[in-house]
């Protein structure tokens, strides 16, 4: 344990002072005026600084301090750890050359032709010392100013990577201090951040503070229920002799059962170095950790003793910094972009910007509600960031100081790219125009065209491709034009190739109406919906008049199927389509009546049932098929369509409907009756 040392300096005091000034203005401006100049990740760094800043000087803690009034609570910080050898942090370097001066000026102190190096990834977490006294784990800490940092030890215990003993590879040393990194796997910070969402809280910006946040809690229980890893890279302090080289110590580290870095390598010169960085670069996208760059270190200790350390830093290694993956820009616009199944996603278009190496001019905001969340508009400045090989993603907005905001982002109301309506689904918006979109027309052709839906043999990509690039198809009808004389010049066309493609479209001219639905390609209409609508109302005249509450009623239609099919026949674009078809000669054939007719013997054939409420005997599920067994059929909502409503215990408001619409109300016992006899019958 450490004392806290005695008079703090002045320039600690001053710091402090200033720290607390900030943290409470940027406190006003964000809960009394709801106006942040800052970014929550930067605020959060103003905050950590401060607590860090107070566990060194204790004797400047003060009770009106804002880091002991979080959320009124006051904040009990961990209790101070001074390190046995100090927690050194490194240089850096951003070139290969500056590692190349490097490896040139140790060579000179050291006056030495070759230098062997030990590289290992640099891993963006949180630097923690573990210590072991006769091979049991009883303190660990942060790093904290690399002097003194915070007991985490009850915490860290709860990381599944931290063996609480080490494995008696040989003899274990009495007191071993060893130095290694929290971090959070890209997968796992995922995760947590959809954890979060899902609860309502406010998520992580990326895995660091993810890691950071995780390991700090006051409460470990917290701690445990996050997926924290671990690796080990240094062996600081072994009261045995340690191995003479660094991989050496590594490799013991790992016979210990610490978990150590897998891609660490040694180089013979530094040329390997920059081989060894070039082929991290390449892994980085690859990794499912997130690692900042590479550290390179001096393999030999007794090198390393030679060189010694600066007041921070080891004069024996270095960090080669890979370039930021994000970076602040600015929003130019909010565009929307429409996918091959009509699904509209909103893009965000940045003032250009570097992230990484790779120059970025847009972001995905995944969908409307995630703008609206994030209070991301048109002229904001936001923080962006790369992560895996993805397009970047929108971390936060960063408000600046006397900033005048746009207005909120409008999520649009038709289809930019043909001025359809939108249909929305949860916090996805799709475009309704199937048959006349042109960013949709190619995919939808094709799927019209497919052996479920018309079946046009010699319709397939490459030929819809020429046909809608060629403008000589514009909506779904357009096909029902084509003529010799415009497939001939298309690469692959013959007069047979020509002639063949039209006799096939002629030949599905009288398509039934459950595969021409399912050709429609309507959002949410499938092969097995489409059959239901097509059995349900027998032309498509009648769908296209079909009410949501009349599609309702039909089992295993929801609402978003209902919304979907009255959307897409109440969009006039689609309308004009279909007619343009019929007048092409497209006649989509009637259900024949008459083709049920095995089911009409069955006793409750044509009957129409809506349940409300639970039942005794049966689950709903059960009560379902049981009349559907017996021909028939079990709808979600009541209409003027409906015949029965059986209401169980608690009914719901469907009861009400089925009184005001005077339907048949059955209770349990008359509906077992029904069924009972029906089965008899
Ligand atoms: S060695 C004296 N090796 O990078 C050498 N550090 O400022 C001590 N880090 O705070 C550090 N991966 O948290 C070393 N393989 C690695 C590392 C690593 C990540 C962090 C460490 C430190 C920072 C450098």
């Amino acid at each position: 344990m450490g004392s806290p040392e005695s008079s703090p300096p002045r320039a600690a005091q001053t710091r402090i002072a200033k720290l607390r000034e900030q943290i409470r203005h940027h406190n006003h401006l964000y809960h009394v005026l709801g106006q942040p100049e800052v970014s929550d990740s930067e605020y959060d760094a103003l905050f950590r600084t401060l607590l860090d800043m107070e566990a060194r000087y204790p004797a400047l803690v003060t009770p009106d301090s804002p880091t002991r009034r979080v959320g009124g609570a006051p904040l009990e910080p961990f209790s101070k750890v001074t390190h046995e050898r100090p927690l050194l942090s490194l240089d850096s370097a951003v070139t290969l050359d500056e590692v190349r001066a490097f490896d040139k000026r140790v060579k000179k102190d050291l006056a030495a032709d070759h230098i062997e190096y030990a590289v290992e990834p640099k891993y963006d977490g949180l630097s923690v010392e573990l210590v072991y006294d006769d091979g049991v784990f009883v303190r660990g800490a942060t790093r904290g100013d690399g002097i003194t940092g915070e007991d985490v030890t009850g915490n860290l215990r709860t990381i599944r990577d931290l063996p609480p003993r080490l494995a008696k590879a040989g003899p274990v040393p009495g007191h071993v201090m060893v130095r290694g990194e929290v971090y959070m796997r890209l997968p796992d910070f995922q995760e947590i951040n959809r954890r979060l969402t899902d609860n309502g809280d406010k998520t992580f910006a990326n895995p660091r503070n993810a890691a950071s946040g995780s390991l700090r809690q006051l409460d470990s229980r917290i701690t445990a229920s996050r997926p924290l890893a671990l690796t080990c890279y240094e062996l600081m302090l072994s009261s045995d002799p340690p191995p003479a080289t660094h991989e050496a110590a590594v490799t013991l580290l790992g016979a210990w059962g610490l978990p150590i870095p897998a891609q660490r390598r040694t180089c013979r010169d530094i040329e390997e170095v920059a081989a060894f960085h070039q082929h991290m670069l390449r892994q980085r996208e690859r990794l499912p950790f997130e690692m900042d760059g590479i550290v390179v270190k001096i393999n030999a200790h007794a090198d390393q003793r030679r060189l010694g350390e600066k007041s921070r830093s080891p004069r024996w290694a270095v960090a080669l910094k890979f370039a930021s993956r994000s970076a602040r820009t600015q929003v130019v616009d909010i565009e929307v972009s429409v996918g091959r199944t009509g699904a509209l996603t909103p893009v965000a278009k940045l003032a250009k910007v570097n992230v990484g190496g790779v120059s970025i001019e847009k972001a995905s905001l995944h969908n409307m509600e995630e703008v609206a969340r994030k209070d991301v508009r048109v002229g904001d400045t936001v923080i962006v960031e790369r992560a895996g090989d993805v397009i970047p993603d929108i971390v936060e907005r960063v408000p600046v100081a006397g900033e005048r905001r746009r207005a909120p982002f409008a999520p649009p109301t038709c289809c930019p790219m043909c001025r359809s309506a939108v249909v929305t689904e949860g916090p996805l918006h799709y475009c309704t125009g199937q048959t006349v979109c042109v960013a949709q027309l190619k995919g939808r052709i094709e799927h019209f065209a497919s052996k479920g839906a018309l079946n046009i043999e010699g319709l397939g990509e490459k030929t819809v491709e020429q046909l809608v690039d060629a403008k000589l198809v514009t909506d779904l009808s357009g096909i029902y034009r084509l003529r010799e004389e415009h497939l001939l010049p298309l690469e692959r066309f013959a007069e047979k190739s020509a002639a063949q493609l039209l006799a096939a479209i002629e030949h599905g001219k009288r398509p039934s109406l459950e595969r021409f639905l399912f050709g429609l390609g309507i959002h949410q209409v499938g092969a097995h919906v489409a059959r239901l609508l097509a059995d349900q109302f027998g032309s498509l005249e009648t769908l296209m008049t079909a009410t949501e509450e009349r599609l309702l009623e039909i089992h295993d239609v929801g609402p978003e199927i209902a919304r979907s099919v009255v959307c897409f026949f109440a969009e006039p674009r689609n309308v004009s389509v279909l007619n343009a078809m019929k007048a092409l000669g497209v006649e989509v054939q009637n259900v024949p009546r008459d083709t049920t007719a095995p089911a009409r013997e069955l006793p409750l054939r044509g009957k129409t049932f809506v349940l409300t409420g639970s039942l005794d005997r049966w689950s709903r599920r059960e009560a379902s098929q049981r009349i559907q067994d017996l021909g028939g059929k079990v709808a979600a909502a009541v209409g003027k369509q409906t015949h029965y409503v059986v209401a169980g215990k608690e009914p719901g408001g469907k009861l009400d409907k089925a009184r005001q619409l005077g339907v048949s109300i059955l209770d349990e016992t008359q509906l077992i009756e029904l069924i009972e006899n029906a089965g008899a019958g």
